[in-house]
């Protein structure tokens, strides 16, 4: 016969109260499928994988009833659950860590004597993944030239350029009329001196009339962004053309494209599971599709960059300047690095990826989107 756990014991492994466990079975959440000989509730396993799923919503904040109706849905089995908890639970530690970041700052400012703006104070409740890992960025994220040509290129005669999710401004043409739009005030600080003036916006809501700009471009951002295709219509809305770098994550070869994903940090596809395509994408504002292929001394230390020099994502600074590594979380962190190290020096990296040595570029899912 199934084992089954008394209700006593689930209470105690759970670290909830035996009433309200009660309380679950009453409302129809989480009903106990047994009895024991004295008519104590049993939980079999299979209550218990319920029990737990509800506990881990309950404790991100949801209420009793969304709770039963995202476990009862019958399109939704275990493991999307828990795809779908981890998520969630990421976001929850970005916005956190994000919290810390400010509060600290906030803190340092009264300890020097700075009252903060209501304005200000409010702003930590907003705060995005970079306001938290923004100041790593600059350590190895610049203009990659061959890539840079391609984009500016792309942007054909237009004058008036608005380069959204801008960052420090690694991609904005030094020949034209640049305005940037970047949420992140961390991000904004990091600006050169003399680079194009910023405005603190998202792309889901430009702060601008209909076609204010010849083109609108957005490098590796949209991924970060809440709702893309809102962020890419707002683009299409205020200028004549778009231009986006971001990679194509949508087919099931993805995974495979990438030794780095593929061997050592599976952890990326969770990160994009749910994303729009780039074909959706593309839709949504009626772009055409160009791959581009990753120079192999590739100077932007995006994810990608390192493909054929390995040895480089052993560096933390490396690491710190993508946002991957921070949301996969340190345990994933640590396993791949580890792995990569040992296979490394044992040289079975080489030999699994010895078709690479010969390669200038490589072709790992980047695409242009061009309308
Ligand atoms: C990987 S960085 C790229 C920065 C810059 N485009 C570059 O290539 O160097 C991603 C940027 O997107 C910004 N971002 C995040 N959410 C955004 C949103 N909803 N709208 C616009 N930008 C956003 C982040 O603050 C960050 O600066």
């Amino acid at each position: 016969m199934e084992e089954h756990l008394t209700v006593g014991r689930v209470a105690e492994l759970a670290g909830v109260s035996v009433r309200t466990l009660h309380h679950y079975d009453e409302i129809g959440l989480v009903r106990p499928s047994a009895r024991t000989a004295a008519g104590y509730r049993a939980y079999s396993a299979g209550d218990v994988e319920r029990l737990r799923e509800v506990l881990a919503y309950r404790r991100l904040g949801f209420g009793l009833r969304e709770i039963a109706d995202l476990v009862d849905d019958p399109t939704t089995d275990a493991v999307a659950h828990l795809h779908r908890l981890r998520g969630l639970l990421l976001e929850q530690r970005d916005r956190a860590a994000a919290m810390v970041t400010a509060l600290d700052r906030e803190l340092e400012a009264r300890a020097m004597g700075i009252g903060t703006t209501p304005e200000e104070q409010l702003k930590m409740f907003g705060a995005q993944l970079y306001e938290a890992i923004g100041s790593a960025y600059p350590a190895t994220r610049r203009t990659e030239p061959r890539i840079a040509a391609r984009v500016w290129d792309a942007l054909g005669d237009a004058q008036t350029v608005l380069n959204v999710g801008a960052g420090t401004g690694s991609y904005e043409p030094p020949d034209r009329d640049v305005t940037a739009v970047e949420p992140s005030a961390v991000m904004r600080a990091q600006r050169p001196a003399g680079a194009a003036p910023c405005v603190a916006a998202g792309a889901e809501s430009l702060p601008f009339e209909d076609r204010s700009f010849d083109a609108a471009m957005a490098f590796s951002t949209i991924h970060h962004w809440h709702d893309p295709i809102a962020g890419l219509r707002e683009m299409r809305r205020v200028a004549r053309r778009v231009v986006v770098f971001t990679h194509d994550s949508s087919d099931a070869a993805w995974r495979h494209r990438f030794w780095l994903s593929r061997d050592y940090l599976p952890e990326v596809a969770d990160l994009v599971a749910g994303r729009p395509s780039v074909d959706r994408l593309a839709d949504a504002i009626g772009a055409r599709v160009e791959p581009v292929p990753i120079p192999w001394d590739c100077a932007d230390g995006f994810f990608e960059a390192y493909w054929r020099r390995p040895e480089a994502y052993l560096e933390e600074h490396v690491r710190r300047a993508v946002s991957v590594w921070t949301r996969v979380g340190p345990a994933a962190e640590q396993r791949a690095v580890a792995r990569l190290r040992d296979d490394l020096s044992s040289g079975r990296w080489a030999k699994r990826n010895h078709d690479l040595t010969n390669l200038d570029a490589a072709e790992l899912g980047l695409r242009l989107l061009v309308t």
